[in-house]
This record gives C-alpha cells, sequence and structure tokens, in this order.
C-alpha cells in the first residue's frame, strides 16, 4: 500500500499532492515554515495525514533547540505548535496531534531539552504508526457494509494520500477488493481543487479498482442511473452529535443519498471527533481564496472581478448519516457519544 510520507535524514519527504497525477514529486521538509506552507499549498492534505504533518512540523520546529534549557525548549515547542495551527482550521487532525506533541513532553519532567526532542521525536513516530493500523482497521470493518457486488461513489480523496496509508474511505474500498468483493467506484471531480478527479483516480487506478469519474453536478443523476449501493466519505472534523464537517459538496451528497434511499457512510478515525465542540455550528470552516473558483486549474473561466463564496467544507447535519465507519467499529450517531466519553 502506498504511503504518502517518509522520515528520512530528519527530514519529512511527502509526495507533493498538487502535482499528482501527472508528476511525483517529493518534497524534503526541514522546518516548521516550510511544513506550514507544504500545509497551506495542500501539498500534504486530508484530516489525518494533517495531524502527522503538524506533530512532525512540531519536531522540525525544535529539533536544533538543544542547547537551551528545558524551560526554554517547552516554551519553543509551544510557539511553533501555535503556529501550525494556523496553517488551516478545520482538520481537527492537526489539532489533536500537536497537542499529543505537547502533552507527551509532561512526562519528561527531569529531562533536559536533547532528550525532549528525542520524546517529541518518538511520539510523532508513534502516531503515524498508530494511523495506519486505525486506517487499515476502518478498512477491515467498514468492508462488511459492501455488498458482494456494488457500485460505490466518493467525493474528494479520503484515501492512502490523506493518511498515513489505506486511507480512511477509500481503505473500505480497498479491503472490499481483497475481500474478493466486485466494487466499481464513481469518482466525484471535487470542485475547485479537484481532489477526486487528480489524486481519487489516480490512487484507485494504481490499486487496479475500476471507477469512473464523474462532475460533482452529476451525483444525483448518476446515483439514480448507475444503481449506486452506498455513498462513503471522509471527515475533517465530527462534533459530539456527529454533525460531520467534510470537502465542500459532502452534505449535497448526504441529501441525494436520502432521497434515494441509499445508506451515506462516514468513515473516520476517533482522532477526527472532536468532543469539545457540541455540534456542526461550533466548526470553523475555512473559506480559500477567490482565484480558486474563478479559475479551472489555473486557467481563468469567470470575469476577474466576480464575487467568489468558496468554503473548502460544508456541515452534513447527523441524522443525515447512516453510520460512521471507525477503527473502533461501525457506529451510529446515537452510539458514537458513549465511545467518545
Ligand atoms: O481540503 P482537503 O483536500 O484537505 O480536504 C480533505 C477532505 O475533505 C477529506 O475528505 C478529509 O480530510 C478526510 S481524509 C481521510
Amino acid at each position: 500500500m502506498f504511503q504518502p510520507l517518509r522520515f528520512q535524514e530528519n527530514k519529512l519527504h511527502i509526495i507533493d499532492q498538487t502535482r499528482l497525477p501527472f508528476e511525483e514529486k517529493w518534497l524534503h521538509i526541514k522546518n516548521a515554515r516550510e511544513m506550514y506552507q507544504a500545509i497551506k499549498k495542500l501539498q500534504i492534505r486530508g484530516a489525518p495525514a494533517l495531524g502527522i504533518a503538524g506533530i512532525f512540523g512540531l519536531w522540525l520546529g525544535v529539533k536544533d533547540e538543544i542547547n537551551c534549557s528545558a524551560n526554554t525548549f517547552l516554551k519553543k515547542v509551544q510557539e511553533t505548535g501555535d503556529f501550525l495551527k494556523t496553517a488551516r482550521p478545520t482538520a481537527v487532525n492537526l489539532f489533536w496531534a500537536i497537542d499529543r506533541g505537547i502533552s507527551v513532553l509532561k512526562r519528561g519532567k527531569s529531562m533536559n531539552s536533547r532528550e525532549l526532542a528525542h520524546l517529541l521525536l518518538q511520539e510523532a513516530t508513534h502516531l503515524w504508526r498508530e494511523d495506519i493500523e486505525t486506517c487499515r482497521r476502518i478498512g477491515e470493518h467498514g468492508q462488511t457494509l459492501i455488498e458482494e457486488e456494488s457500485n460505490i461513489l466518493t467525493h474528494c480523496n479520503a484515501g492512502a494520500l490523506a493518511t498515513g496509508a489505506y486511507g480512511t474511505a477509500l481503505s473500505v474500498i480497498y479491503f472490499a477488493q481483497q475481500k474478493g468483493k466486485r466494487v466499481h467506484v464513481y469518482v466525484d471531480e471535487t470542485r475547485p481543487l479537484l481532489q477526486g478527479a487528480r489524486l481519487t483516480t489516480w490512487e484507485l487506478q494504481r490499486n487496479n479498482i475500476p471507477c469512473t469519474l464523474i462532475c460533482d453536478n452529476m451525483a444525483a443523476y448518476t446515483v439514480k442511473q448507475k444503481n449506486i449501493g452506498c455513498i462513503i466519505t471522509g471527515a475533517d472534523r465530527i462534533a459530539l452529535n456527529g454533525d460531520t464537517a467534510n470537502k465542500i459538496g459532502t452534505y449535497n451528497l448526504a441529501l441525494i443519498a436520502r432521497h434515494h434511499d441509499i445508506p451515506f457512510y462516514i468513515a473516520a478515525p476517533l482522532s477526527t471527533f472532536d468532543s469539545s465542540t457540541p455540534n456542526g455550528k461550533g466548526i470553523v470552516i475555512e473559506e480559500r481564496p477567490a482565484e480558486e473558483v474563478r479559475n479551472f486549474h489555473n486557467t481563468p473561466s469567470a470575469p476577474p472581478d466576480i464575487p467568489v463564496f468558496n468554503p473548502a467544507f460544508d456541515v452534513t447535519p447527523a441524522e443525515l448519516i447512516t453510520a460512521y465507519i471507525t477503527e473502533k467499529g461501525i457506529h451510529s450517531p446515537h452510539t458514537i457519544k458513549g465511545l467518545l466519553a
């Protein structure tokens, strides 16, 4: 299974997702500022991958501060964490992973700064491995929901590229195929940045999963005409009541699923659940530059001065979600609260 991240020679190597599918270019991230830029430009993206990037970014930002006192080191860790958290606001995994890195250092009370830096790197590596195992479990649980022969619709990219490996929504598909199920995936192109067209199709083709690309506005008709059995997407943040923020267009799909009486599944690790946010109204939605909508893949496609609304995510109300596929099994909006408590 493809892994979009590598750690070598004190650098995090990430595949530049803005270049795919045309070029497999690797970036060699060596400090927190470069990590911040890579996150902001979506060179690395997807909620679980942002968590891994966040905690490695934290370490990269402080790894050379080993000749100062432990207190000065911890202050620098906090500052670097606060800085990295400003890269993107919606995916809670970024905040969760940085906080996890900061809090592990509380275990190192008598350590010097060199030892603290080592502890932080260990935690980053641990979180990364954990994410891969989590995604594997999501796939194993989720595939039980897939029929022997099934057409599935997905949105954006919730695949290996968005995680340590396997993905969330796509992990379900990979494991269904591994079990011998015959799946065909309909992929929303995902305007404006085309994560579906560029990334999900690239991933599925590499894994020999039959797939067909559609424009986002073809989803309702495709569900009707192509006998879609279910819709599965990932998530960037799930509030305590189950309301779910994910790539803009996900809410539309949930409404389409409800109208056509097919299941709408969210596949996400528990690290994407945010128990400090009671419902979807509290989720901060990133708004991105107008140029992304005024252009189609860097070519102007609208009057240059046209006003634009460009939210990167929307919030699907819990009542439209059939189930959450997590590393701890499949949960309804009602049982998920118990899991988080
Ligand atoms: O703006 P992006 O590409 O980071 O948005 C990503 C998504 O919306 C994904 O569906 C989500 O992060 C889940 S990835 C497993």
